[in-house]
């Protein structure tokens, strides 16, 4: 076998096995999609409890972030409300009428300040001034 023959056979060969290793997983496209839904009482689109009225928390609150923000975060009644009338200040959320009680009684029992969240502590650190 001449020599060019021998390079392009090994040339050939290297691409049939790239070309097996690229195939796409088949086990991947047997995934299922996320369906929408409830799994084990959370909202699997946006990671809500899906008690009360969250259907309406899904309807007002996620046209501008993501549900993260509403799930890592902890307040009470009070608390919640301040949020809401703070983005209706400054980012033109709007008036929710009579949809902000039910909103803020799912807030504020669902994500109740105290409770556990998902966002860290506050890490302890011994503070020092800085020198000019
Ligand atoms: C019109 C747009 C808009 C809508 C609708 C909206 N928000 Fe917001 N929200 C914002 C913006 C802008 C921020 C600031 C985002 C950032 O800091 O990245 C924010 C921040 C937040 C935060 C974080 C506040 C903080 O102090 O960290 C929470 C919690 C929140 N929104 C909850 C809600 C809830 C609950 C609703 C539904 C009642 C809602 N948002 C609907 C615009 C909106």
């Amino acid at each position: 076998m001449s020599k060019l023959r021998l390079i392009s056979l090994l040339h050939l060969s290297g691409l049939v096995i790239l070309g097996y290793a690229c195939q796409p997983d088949p086990r991947e496209s047997e995934l299922p999609p996320p369906t929408p839904g409830v799994v084990a009482g959370i909202d699997t689109l946006t990671g809500l409890v899906a008690q009360g009225d969250y259907l309406l928390v899904k309807g007002n609150c996620l046209a501008c972030h993501s549900s993260k923000l509403i799930i890592q975060n902890r307040a009470t009644r009070a608390g919640w409300l301040r949020m809401i009338r703070w983005m209706q200040d400054k980012h033109g959320l709007q008036d929710l009428g009579d949809r902000e009680a039910p909103i803020l009684d799912y807030l504020a029992e669902h994500y109740a300040a105290g409770s556990e969240a998902v966002r860290r502590q506050p890490l302890e650190v011994s503070w020092y001034e800085l020198q000019e």
